[in-house]
């Protein structure tokens, strides 16, 4: 069976002849992509990973702008960190699946119009669609000015900061997981200035060695900090989530 599908990356849709083949294990079908149309080998790969993605579909089918928001729900789920009420940063929020889930979880679109109103903000270099109950910035989360930036707009401290941010992927895995360690280790530096006494941190780390660090880092200014690998993570990605909780303040 043949059907057209359409995809978005990097705000493009692309279209697609598929083929569906054999039921697959878990929910969908398994789809293998017709059509080359000059694409290169990881982009075909890119799509074919999309269409077999069981949280692609159920994030088009919840309503989620990505398929990330499941990964901040299950986070969720296991820690408790957003509660009614709460403020959260969110870092690197593009295409605004975690916003999505952050204003949900802590009532800051007054959904529950008799509990606590939350307060969120996200931030990301690229500007996106708004969601309701969020705040959004358009900004360099590495510039030099940026906690001063934030500091004006907020003028008080948070619950919870949580970072996805992830920059383009050079193909050298060293490189990666060292820039990737870099933002990490920078928005938990952000977080100890702008944390609130019991908050929280969530950030994406990618394993190869430079997260034991942090982890001390992080040891020594929280409770309890915990590695977590979300079901909803591709099990073949080196992405996992550090989770702190339980602030000290000094
Ligand atoms: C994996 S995506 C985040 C997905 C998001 N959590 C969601 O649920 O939709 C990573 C994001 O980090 C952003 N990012 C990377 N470096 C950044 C920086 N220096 N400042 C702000 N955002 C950054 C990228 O633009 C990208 O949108």
């Amino acid at each position: 069976m043949k059907k057209k599908y359409s995809l978005k990356k990097n705000n493009q849709k692309i279209s697609v002849l598929v083929k569906k083949t054999k039921k697959n294990t878990d929910r969908s079908l398994k789809v293998n992509i017709k059509t080359a149309k000059g694409r290169k080998l990881s982009s075909t790969n890119w799509l074919r990973r999309q269409l077999n993605d069981p949280y692609v579909k159920l994030a088009k089918e919840k309503g989620y702008r990505s398929r990330a928001a499941f990964k901040l729900l299950e986070i969720n789920e296991k820690f408790n960190i957003l509660k009614f009420g709460d403020s959260v940063i969110d870092l690197g929020c593009a295409p605004g699946g975690w916003l999505q889930v952050a204003v949900e979880k802590t009532n800051a679109n007054l959904d529950q119009l008799n509990k606590k109103k939350g307060r969120v903000i996200g931030i990301d270099l690229k500007p996106i669609l708004s969601v309701n109950g969020a705040e959004i910035l358009v900004l360099d989360f590495l510039e030099t000015n940026f906690e001063e930036k934030i500091g004006e707009i907020l003028n008080y401290k948070v619950d919870n900061v949580l970072s996805d941010m992830a920059s383009n992927s050079t193909g050298h895995k060293k490189s990666d997981h060292l820039r990737i360690m870099a933002l990490c280790e920078s928005a938990a530096f952000f977080a100890f200035n702008i944390l609130n006494e019991g908050g929280n941190f969530v950030s994406k780390v990618l394993a190869g060695g430079a997260e034991m660090e942090l982890q001390n880092i992080l040891k020594k200014k929280f409770d309890k900090v915990i590695n977590f690998k979300p079901k909803s993570s591709r099990s073949d990605s080196s992405e996992k989530y550090v989770v702190a909780l339980n602030f000290k303040k000094d």
